[in-house]
């Protein structure tokens, strides 16, 4: 419990990533209440079932299966419902499909009177938050993305593993669509306090930029190569979830690199993409405009490019 108030997680789809990320909200204390829904009714029972009975070794959570209705008290709803990507299909080829999925989703919240902030996971995420905020009529700063929370998180783990460095002193940006065409901001990426081509001449002198090529290219194709060898992806994106629940429920002003709404920052206008921004109990305070270099800017611009192509049949 935040404040006064208690808090409530209502939780859409219960599958792979919603039920991980389920399990990541009891295992990191971030919620009082936690509410489970699902075309599958009885997957959500028995979801229910299985993590009240690890409450003992987690923390305090009311979890229940329930139905729209839970959402009018809601202070966030997390959307993870949706066709998932298969082998060898991009995010963008799962629009038409999950579009219709969310139309009847978020209709269903908000005939629940749900006046609480929306964080939507589905692919392709950009355009389904895009969505999500038309369709619910709420302002743009109660309808956050994942955006590239995941792909930022990735970036930051290879490149420590690549120096050595401890995570938490790696800094760094994805930027643009969750998918094929999100860029890196070398030109703002820091190990500690020094630039990364700073700190690589001087204390991995053999280090190559090809090197730094590879771990974005690891970095961007990382899902592809996880649901080729499991079949999806779903724990990361779950604690990144849970992360940005944090920021909202605990008021933290944290920076994340989330899907957000632009109206003019960085050029752009009227679509949804992956841009550092400051998240808090009212979801997105503002976007942060961070200096990029031409060619971030060009490939940032390209991004939001082909997320516009690609919801024209959508939203035209
Ligand atoms: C991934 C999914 C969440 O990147 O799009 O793993």
């Amino acid at each position: 419990m935040y404040g006064s108030k208690t808090s409530r997680v209502v939780i859409i789809g219960t599958g792979f990533v919603g039920s991980s990320y389920a399990f990541s909200l009891i295992n990191q204390n971030i919620t009082d209440e936690m509410v489970l829904i699902d075309l599958n009714k009885e997957k959500t029972e028995g979801d229910a079932m299985d993590l009240n009975h690890g409450i003992p070794f987690g923390s305090p959570t009311k979890i229940w299966a329930g139905d729209y209705a839970d959402c009018k008290d809601a202070d966030i709803v997390v959307i993870t419902a949706g066709a998932n990507q298969r082998p060898g299909e991009t995010r963008l080829d799962l629009i038409g499909k999950n579009v219709k999925i969310f139309k009847n989703i978020v209709g269903s919240v908000m005939n629940s009177g749900f006046n609480g902030i929306f964080i939507v996971a589905t692919n392709p995420v950009d355009v389904l938050s895009y969505a999500t905020w038309k369709f619910s009529g709420l302002p743009m700063e109660r309808v956050i993305g994942s955006g590239t929370i995941l792909d930022t998180a990735r970036f930051r783990f290879l490149l420590s593993e690549y120096f050595d460095i401890d995570v938490r002193n790696i800094h760094g940006y994805i930027m643009g669509e969750h998918g094929d065409t999100e860029l890196p901001v070398w030109s703002q990426t820091r190990i500690g306090s020094e630039p990364i081509k700073r700190y690589m001449s001087k204390y991995k002198p053999e280090g190559k930029d090809e090197d730094l090529d590879e771990i974005f290219i690891n970095v961007r194709d990382a899902a592809y190569h996880i649901i080729e060898r499991k079949g999806a992806t779903h724990y990361a994106i779950a604690m990144g979830l849970a992360r940005l629940t944090k920021a909202v429920l605990r008021n933290e002003h944290s920076i994340l690199t989330v899907s957000t709404l632009m109206r003019g920052e960085y050029g752009l206008d009227d679509l949804y993409i992956g841009v550092p921004a400051i998240v808090s109990e009212r979801g997105v305070e503002r976007t942060v405009e961070i200096d990029l270099s031409e060619k971030e800017m060009e490939q940032l611009h390209h991004s939001a490019e082909v997320l516009k192509e690609a919801m024209k049949p959508v939203f035209d």
